[in-house]
Parts: C-alpha cells; sequence; structure tokens
C-alpha cells in the first residue's frame, strides 16, 4: 500500500447512509472527491451515527444502507490505495471527540444553527427533541477535528455545520491554550444543479432520479421516457432546449460537439426526440456503465469488500487516536500517570545542602525533577507536551509576586522574557529568573551567558537550554545565595550603577561551572535539577 505523503493538507468528509446515490450526489459531491484525492490526504466516511441522529427508532437498514453507500463510492473511484474511506462507528475516537467537545459547546451555538429547527419542520413524523439530534452539529465537528482537517469538501447546506465546527476549534484552542486544532475550511463544491427525469432538481424525494450505479438499460429507459417539459409535442415543431430536462442531461454528459448539434437540431427540427434521448442515454452510461460493471464487481465479493471497509476504518482510527493523545493531554485526561504523580507520597528534597527530609506536597511544590529531559526524551515530546512541560516548569518553580499570564502559544523568545520578572518564594526570598539558549551545533562544550541585575537575590534560577534545529531542550540549576554572594558583591564594584553582572555556566565534560563576572569557575553540578520547592 502506497504511503500518502502526510505533508498534503488533510481533507475529510462524509455521507448519511441513505442508500444508494443517484446522478445528482455524483455530480454535486462525489466526483469531486475523486479528484481530490491526487492531491490531497483524504478521508472519507460513511456517517452511520449521524444518520442516527433521526432514525434511532429504526435502525434496521443502517448496515445495508452504510454498505451501499461505500460500494458506490468505491465504484466511482475513491480509492482505498490513496484515501482512506471508512465507517464513522467503527472508529470510536469520534464518539470520545464528541463526548469531550460537547461539554464545552453552549446550547446557545446548536439552537441558533438553522437545520436545526428547519429539519425539525421538516421531519414532522419523527421525534426531533432527542440529545443527539440537537448534538449533530457537535458529532460533526468531531468528525471534522479528529483528523486535524484542513479542508471539507461539502454543499452549501453544510456551511453553518462547518462554521460551527471552526467556532468549536477556536473555543477548544483557546480554552486550553493550545493549538491542537486548525480552523477547518469549507470547499464548497460548485452545485452543478442536475435535472431529474420529470424535470424538478434530482432528488430522492420526487422519485426523479437515475441511480448512479443503475443497469445501463434501466438509465436507458428512464431517459427515453422523460417528459420534454412541454418543448416539441409534435416532432414537427421545433422546440427550445433550455427547457427541457433532456438537454440538462446532454450539457453535463455529452460532447461540446453532441450538444450542439442537439441544440440546433432541437430548435429546427431535424432530429427526433427519440435520437436525442437515445444519444442521452449514451452520454450518461458512458459514465455509469462502467461504475455499474464495478459495483456488480464488488458485491460479488461483498465480504471481501466489508473487510476492507474494517481495515480502513482501522487505519483511520490509528490517525485519529494521534489526535485524542494532544486532545487528552491538554484537557489533563492522558493515560499516563505523568507529573500528577508527584502529588502524592512523600519525596526527598534537597535543602541548600541540608539533609533530606520529607515535604509535604502543595501544589506549587513539585519535584521538577521529571522536568528535566535530555535531549531525545525533549524531541520525543509533542509540541503540546512541551509547552506544557514549560508551563509547569514555570508555574512551580517559584511562587511569583506577579499575577502569571500564560499564553503557550507564544515563541519561547517571549517565555524567556518573562521568566525574567522578579519572583518571591513563600517565604518572600528574591528570586532572579533567567534562560539562556545555545546553539547546539555552535559549540562543542557550550556556554550559557546570563546578565544578572546588580539587586540582591536570594537564589538564581538559572535555566539553559540548547537549541537544536527548531527545538528546545531545556535544563536547570537552582542557586542559593551562598554560592554567589561573594563573586557577585565583588562584580558589583567593579560595575557601573544598573549595569548588568555579566554570568557564564560553562558545562565542562560532566560537570557544569559557573563563573560570575570572571571570578574562578564554581561547580554547580549539584544544583542542577534542584527545582524543590523554594522556601
Ligand atoms: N452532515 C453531512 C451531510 O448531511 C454529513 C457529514 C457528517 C459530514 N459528518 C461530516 C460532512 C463531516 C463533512 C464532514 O451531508
Ligand atoms: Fe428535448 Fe431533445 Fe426533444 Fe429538444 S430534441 S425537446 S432537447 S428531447
Amino acid at each position: 500500500m502506497s504511503e500518502i505523503p502526510s505533508s498534503r493538507p488533510r481533507v475529510l468528509s462524509g455521507m448519511r447512509p441513505t442508500g444508494k446515490l443517484h446522478l445528482g450526489n455524483y455530480m454535486g459531491a462525489l466526483a469531486n472527491w475523486v479528484k481530490l484525492q491526487d492531491d490531497y490526504e483524504c478521508y472519507f466516511f460513511v456517517a452511520d451515527w449521524h444518520a442516527l441522529t433521526t432514525d434511532y427508532a429504526n435502525p434496521s437498514r443502517i448496515k445495508l444502507n452504510t454498505l451501499d453507500v461505500a460500494l458506490d463510492w468505491l465504484a466511482a473511484g475513491l480509492d482505498p490505495e490513496r484515501s482512506t474511506i471508512f465507517i464513522q462507528s467503527h472508529v470510536l475516537q469520534h464518539a470520545e471527540l464528541n463526548l469531550l467537545l460537547g461539554m464545552m459547546t453552549p446550547l446557545g451555538w446548536l439552537e441558533r444553527v438553522p437545520t436545526y429547527k428547519e429539519q425539525q419542520e421538516n421531519l414532522k413524523g419523527k421525534d426531533l427533541t432527542n440529545f443527539g439530534f440537537l448534538g449533530y452539529p457537535v458529532l460533526m465537528a468531531s468528525d471534522i477535528l479528529l483528523y486535524q482537517t484542513q479542508c471539507v469538501p461539502v454543499g452549501m447546506d453544510q456551511s453553518a455545520h462547518v462554521e460551527l465546527t471552526r467556532e468549536v476549534a477556536r473555543r477548544f484552542n483557546s480554552l486550553y491554550k493550545c493549538s491542537v486544532f486548525p480552523e477547518p475550511e469549507a470547499l464548497f463544491t460548485p452545485t452543478a444543479k442536475l435535472t431529474g427525469t420529470d424535470g424538478r432538481k434530482m432528488s430522492k424525494s420526487y422519485g426523479n432520479t437515475i441511480g448512479l450505479t443503475e443497469a445501463p438499460d434501466s438509465v436507458t429507459a428512464k431517459i427515453t421516457s422523460m417528459s420534454t417539459n412541454g418543448q416539441r409535442i409534435r416532432q414537427t415543431d421545433g422546440g427550445d432546449p433550455e427547457l427541457c430536462p433532456v438537454f440538462d442531461l446532454h450539457k453535463i454528459f455529452s460532447s461540446p460537439d453532441v450538444t450542439a448539434e442537439m441544440q440546433t437540431g432541437c430548435r429546427a427540427a431535424s432530429i427526433r426526440c427519440e435520437t436525442c434521448k437515445a444519444k442521452a442515454a449514451e452520454a450518461v452510461c458512458s459514465v455509469t456503465g462502467p461504475i455499474y460493471e464495478k459495483r456488480m464487481q464488488m458485491e460479488n465479493n461483498i465480504e471481501q469488500t466489508w473487510e476492507m471497509l474494517r481495515a480502513q476504518s482501522v487505519k483511520a482510527s490509528k490517525r485519529a487516536e494521534q489526535t485524542m493523545v494532544e486532545v487528552r493531554e491538554v484537557i489533563d485526561l492522558s493515560h499516563e500517570l505523568g507529573e500528577t504523580g508527584q502529588y502524592f507520597g512523600k519525596r526527598e528534597a534537597i535543602n541548600e545542602g541540608g539533609p533530606a527530609r520529607a515535604v509535604p506536597v502543595e501544589p506549587y511544590m513539585y519535584n521538577m525533577s521529571s522536568l528535566l529531559f535530555n535531549e531525545n526524551e525533549w524531541n520525543s515530546k509533542t509540541e503540546s507536551e512541551q509547552k506544557k512541560s514549560i508551563k509547569t516548569l514555570w508555574i512551580h518553580m517559584v511562587k511569583r509576586d506577579i499575577q502569571l499570564k500564560f499564553e503557550l502559544n507564544r515563541s519561547f523568545d517571549s517565555i524567556e522574557r518573562e521568566l525574567e520578572e522578579p519572583a518571591i518564594t513563600p517565604k518572600g526570598k528574591r528570586v532572579f529568573n533567567d534562560s539562556s539558549r545555545v546553539d547546539r551545533s555552535a559549540t562543542q562544550e557550550p556556554e550559557w551567558f546570563f546578565r544578572v541585575p546588580a539587586k540582591s537575590f536570594e537564589i538564581w534560577v538559572l535555566l539553559n537550554g540548547f537549541n537544536d534545529t527548531d527545538r528546545l531542550y531545556m535544563d536547570g540549576f537552582v542557586i542559593p545565595q551562598k554560592v554567589f554572594s561573594q563573586p557577585f558583591a565583588q562584580a558589583k564594584k567593579a560595575l557601573k550603577k544598573d549595569e548588568k553582572i555579566p554570568v557564564v555556566l560553562r558545562r565542562d565534560g560532566d560537570r557544569f561551572l559557573l563563573s560570575i563576572h570572571g571570578s574562578d569557575p564554581v561547580d554547580v553540578t549539584e544544583m542542577r535539577g534542584n527545582y524543590e520547592p523554594l522556601q
């Protein structure tokens, strides 16, 4: 199976399983989907759960209709080698995301979706006061966002649903300070409105459809018996082809030559309607005939087709799960214990070189060692995990006397700027925070530069990071005053008022050395990762 390069933008669309497709569905959507496969990473699914929002009382034909839709798709050229073609209810993550998005979607948004009231009016025979029906757009948003989809090819009738999806995505990202969901764009299919056999719009409810996978002789029979909408009742009279639904078929399915020939022949009464219709039938069947054949083949191997759809659904679940891992992570529902483990039990504190003692765990008292990563560990984290780690580091390292604002979409640079602001421990000790970063490739034994204002601090927290291409690996040192007070005092004397004191942290093998304004380096290796609560 050929791997689709994931750099292509993702496209997703679905249809409710309402049985076999007609030519209108093909021209209005499916033919476009078939083309999209060349340029996008595509996901197409049968929205069988959506069908239950209105047909919950009578689900007996759901599987049959689902297969009918899927077979028509495959017959028309949706290609499981290039796209993922699956059944919604086989990918349980749709339900999980639906539940989570349901938590944050205001009822008002749903009540205001125009299709909600309309459908309740249109389907008077059904009780549509159910929760699931109101939640239809949330389920649809889940379908779309689950694959972090960029483009959604749909008809105009779905525009309110896509708009709601965008709102839900924004709300999620802003609530959880993340960028898990891109805001999807609707790709509206230009509506090649197709006329049905009776001259009205082709629609199942009018019973005027031509099936996409109808047998050619049946298609021909339908077209032969089409009404001409009052044109050429007498074959000796000319007619206006623009008023005749048969001519609509020519315009879509016949070659320009044949179309022109029929147009003039109709006006001049030089061809018979019979001939015109036969040509239209021929043109339609040249499109639908091969699709019909392909469908028959697949119907004859229905078990195999079903197994293929199941395998495709497994493939979809794998992609969906990737998103859900990110989603659970930002809502703090990840399946890993992670940093939360730090809140429980007793652990050792390293306290200014004193004897280790147990410290009761309070929210700001994090053992930050879980936030120290080697480069590989850091790089194996997702972007949102990295951001979350930095945020945790930031919140729990010290208790600050300023109101913290967390805007995690910002670059690391501005996070660093924030860290320079003074902070105060619960016991009122002033803490200096700074961070410095080096380019991994720039030097073998890296040095980090800090500039410390010549003010008094009891503790320095120096974060040092490696910049490796576009990723950052963080490490850190908590340095008590007794280590830096002497060289700091000397440096202060040598410098002008308000001038900052240059501090260099250098790695020498597995040791870390701190030099303040050119003073003798002090070994601070033991202070590395000493993120015990600062008292
Ligand atoms: N509501 C769509 C329709 O009735 C079907 C659908 C469900 C859908 N989920 C979707 C379409 C996600 C696009 C994307 O046509
Ligand atoms: Fe319709 Fe063709 Fe007859 Fe003209 S010739 S009325 S287009 S069927």
